[in-house]
């Protein structure tokens, strides 16, 4: 969604707002635009589409931009007024003296328009960020004190922002605050910088201090200044990004999704790290900090989660039910949050997500947090806002994910659930203990099974190629599966735009059997040894009767396969249990080289953003 990045400092003003800028774009955006500080002036410049378009519309204008001294950018994914150049930021008071970028939703902005424009002020866009820069402009012809006017202004705001304001009578200050939207500094030395999130700045620096709801930063090029709502100082940690710059380069790949689908194994070896080193020994979980005898007589978890998350929420479902036997819900953050649910204090509640930001789940969580439950957070941003709500907090360790489609953070959460469930199978005494070494020594495996896979992806080209021109699939497992079935199908969906559903299989004849010819392939998802692996087989010949065209992922080395199927993809040799953290694997890597093939813009879909703060 939007991104912002503010500098003052002694580099080239522009440049570091492109890369801040650039390094934010995986996020998703339809307009671009920047304010600079330059000759006494706050000149803006804006232009729709990519950065690159913005780039060219600077270059275009370089003859009357001479030094500027500090400047913040935005990226723009619209949500009120359509994407174009008049709703894009920075928006300007009446006058054009203050410059404003912001991210979130200003719930009120309706009657606020309504107000400032009785007291004269002239709107030029539909956004409710045109109302802050009136707001703040009006406070600042009162107060003279452009701190002071941004306070003032952001008591008048309902909803979420995280802003940063320039004013043209304040040279090189930019005043930041934020509500519901995450906002930092990267803290330098003669230069300083604000954003959203922290690949903005981590080219330049790694230590960043994060703002709280309703704190108000005054940054300047050799000083920080936070203060609360009420103007009292507020003494902030300085915290050191755990990031190297490298995590935002492709590192010779073609695309992001494919450098992270290949990061996988290490990502795996990642989260086992000190969790599960023997399979002697217990797993160790101290993350989690609920007392041993109460998890004991835990007797249901609510998992919450949206999209990709919420597909290794119903992982986690089934491991935790077969190995703890403990009830759990799973259900997405948005309808969570509407309706009258049954979480109580007895309720463990699990809220997972990569980036830490998605205001469904966040509403969620508080939700949860307000019934008196215990939190606990499956995240791969520490640093993020849900992590900060969390009792409990299991990092995921995956590495920055900068392709707008999630890989490498779903095995992660994955095998998070694995761990999880164990512990808890573990402490319950509940999981015959041959099984449970048998169990731990796969995971030790899965790594290299991992890398067996994408050492030779040839084959996986080869299915791309054949089946790219196909408008429909379909996905069929059953079990344990299924959900990698709902993951293949939406990875499919979000970068090639293909229509694909995961559909359990035995449902194939309660409706969708009807869609079924030859222009829709069916992928069957097929474990030897699985307790539904024969249905799964009938199933797909039902298919076959239909004149789909069948494509099988499948450990099996059954020859009659080759008959039955049209294309087959071979995973190693797995057990069902464990096989959703390996037939992840090529179905992403089916959905990257269909995309591919099609010439599809695979690291940033449209439509999408990578973290999706609006509910
Ligand atoms: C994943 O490929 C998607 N882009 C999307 O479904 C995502 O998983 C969803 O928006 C939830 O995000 P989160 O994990 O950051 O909460």
């Amino acid at each position: 969604m939007c991104g912002i990045v503010g500098y003052t400092g002694y580099r080239k003003v522009i440049e570091v707002l492109f890369n801040g800028l650039t390094n934010l774009e995986y996020r998703g955006y339809d307009s671009a635009g920047i304010a600079v500080r330059d000759e006494n002036e706050i000149k803006i410049y804006k232009s729709l589409g990519k950065l690159i378009n913005l780039k060219n519309e600077v270059e275009r204008c370089k003859s009357q931009i001479k030094n500027p001294t500090s400047g913040i950018g935005h990226i723009r994914w619209a949500t009120h007024g359509s994407p174009s150049l008049i709703n894009a930021h920075p928006h300007t008071c009446s006058c054009g003296k203050l410059a404003v970028v912001h991210n979130g939703i200003i719930e009120n902005y309706k009657a606020l328009r309504e107000e400032l424009i009785q007291q004269g002020c002239v709107f030029r866009s539909q956004t409710d960020t045109e109302t802050i820069a009136h707001l703040v402009a009006l406070e600042y012809s009162k107060v003279k004190d452009l701190e002071e006017a941004v306070r003032n202004s952001v008591k008048r705001l309902q909803g979420a922002y995280a802003i940063c304001v320039m004013h043209k009578d304040v040279p090189d200050v930019i005043v930041g605050a934020r509500k519901h939207a995450p906002m930092l500094i990267g803290v330098g030395e003669g230069e300083n910088f604000i954003a959203s999130d922290t690949p903005a700045v981590i080219e330049y620096t790694k230590k960043t201090i994060y703002l709280e709801d309703n704190e108000i930063a005054l940054v300047t090029k050799n000083n920080v200044k936070i203060t609360d709502i009420n103007g009292n100082i507020v003494n902030k940690k300085v915290e050191v990004l755990p990031w190297e710059p490298v995590a935002l380069s492709k590192l010779g790949y073609k695309h992001f999704m494919l450098k992270e689908i290949h990061e996988q194994p290490d990502v795996i070896r990642n989260v086992l790290n000190g969790k599960l080193y023997d399979i002697d020994e217990a797993i160790k979980l101290n993350e989690v900090k609920i007392d041993k005898e109460k998890l004991k007589d835990l007797n249901k978890i609510e998992i919450i989660a949206c999209g990709t998350s919420l597909n290794a929420a119903l992982v986690g479902k089934y491991l935790i039910e077969d190995f703890a036997g403990i009830s759990v819900e799973v259900e997405a953050s948005s309808e969570y949050i509407y309706r009258k649910t049954t979480t109580n204090s007895s309720t463990l509640v699990i809220g997972v997500s990569q980036s830490g930001e998605t205001a469904d789940t966040i509403t969620a969580i508080k939700q949860a947090k307000e019934k008196k439950s215990h939190v606990l957070i499956i995240t791969n941003r520490p640093d993020s806002n849900m992590a900060r709500l969390a009792d409990s907090l299991i990092p995921l360790n995956a590495g920055i994910e900068v392709s707008v489609a999630a890989t490498k953070s779903y095995s992660a959460q994955l095998i998070s659930f694995y761990l999880l469930a164990i512990y808890l199978a573990e402490i319950k005494n509940s999981l015959n203990k041959e099984y449970l070494k048998n169990l731990k020594h796969e995971l030790i495996q899965l790594p290299t099974k991992m890398e067996e896979i994408l050492s030779n992806t040839s084959n996986i080209q080869e299915c791309a190629r054949k089946f790219s021109s196909y408008k429909n699939f379909i996905y069929i497992a059953r079990g344990i599966n299924l959900s990698s079935a709902y993951e293949g199908a939406l990875k499919l969906k979000e970068i090639s735009y293909i229509n694909a559903t995961g559909y359990p299989a035995g449902e194939l004849k309660h409706g969708p059997i009807a869609m079924l010819d030859e222009t829709m392939p069916v992928l069957s998802i097929l474990i030897p040894g699985g307790i539904c692996y024969e249905k799964i087989l009938s199933n797909s010949e039902e298919a076959k009767a239909r004149n789909a065209k069948l494509i099988a992922l499948t450990s099996s080395e059954d020859e009659n396969i080759k008959n039955l199927f049209d294309f087959v993809i071979k995973i190693p040799s797995i057990s069902e249990i464990l096989s959703p953290a390996l037939t992840c694997v090529p179905l992403q890597l089916l959905a990257y080289y269909i995309a591919e093939f099609l010439g599809k813009d695979v690291d940033q879909p449209r439509n999408l953003a990578k973290s999706v703060t609006v509910e």
